[in-house]
């Protein structure tokens, strides 16, 4: 079984660049060249959801060069690949505090989601996004309509409530935690953990995870048959 929904934490950029003598943005350049191919390994694999987490709700405390510099990467990343992202039917998606970004960036954002609206592949940029902050802000809406908390409702007030819940979960460069990623969303999430850092990430990694991944047997709490 191939996931039908993957989501990845892309570290290991800093590292990468560090490990060339080069400043940490042209890592995080290469981590955007990184998505692009994978991507593409998730489309021919029938994956139809990649949620990659791109900015944290933490990212903020970065040096100020850093922070500007992934937001100018963002927004080049949107503007260059509008047209290639259209043509490749993927609908392009943000979660995560998007009123934290700049005005221009917001806009930026909401036209390449309206532009891509059609497209049958989903990648979803969790942009300062914290799983906690997910779910107060859910569990805030929930209460402002004075409805009454339930597994459902509180699922239906996240920031993708259509989107199935992530069936694989990969982190990159030897990191073994979540990071405040998908908190509510990974309740049953399967994860694959590699050393490898994130923009030396290729087809046979992936191949690997995906791999991994299909021999589970995944219970989802409830006994084996
Ligand atoms: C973690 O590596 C990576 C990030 C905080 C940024 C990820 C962003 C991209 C791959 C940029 C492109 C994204 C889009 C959607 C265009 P790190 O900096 O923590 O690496 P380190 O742990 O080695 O320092």
């Amino acid at each position: 079984m191939v996931p039908d929904h993957l989501a990845i934490i892309m570290d290991g950029n800093g590292r990468w660049a560090k490990s060339r003598r080069r400043p940490r943005l042209m890592g995080h350049r290469a981590g955007a060249d990184a998505l692009d191919r994978v991507m593409h390994y998730c489309k021919d694999a029938g994956i139809r959801y990649l949620t990659v987490y791109a900015f944290s709700t933490e990212n903020w405390k970065r040096s100020d060069e850093e922070v500007s510099g992934l937001m100018k990467l963002l927004s080049r990343y949107i503007k260059s690949k509008a047209k290639r992202l259209v043509e490749d039917g993927v609908r392009f998606r943000v979660i995560g505090r998007r009123a934290d970004l700049s005005e221009k960036l917001q806009k930026e954002i909401a036209d390449l989601e309206e532009k891509t609206r059609e497209g049958d592949f989903t990648l979803l940029v969790a942009l300062s996004y914290g799983g906690r902050d997910e779910i107060v802000r859910a569990a805030a809406k929930l209460a402002a309509a004075g409805a009454k908390f339930t597994e459902e409702a509180l699922s239906a007030c996240m920031d993708a409530p259509d989107v199935p819940d992530p069936d694989l979960i990969i982190r990159t460069s030897g990191e073994l935690r979540t990071s405040n990623f998908l908190l509510w969303e990974s309740a049953y999430s399967e994860y694959y953990f590699t050393d490898v850092l994130w923009p030396d990430f290729g087809k046979d990694e992936f191949d690997k995870a995906i791999e991994s991944y299909s021999k589970r047997e995944r219970r989802m709490g409830g006994r084996l048959k």
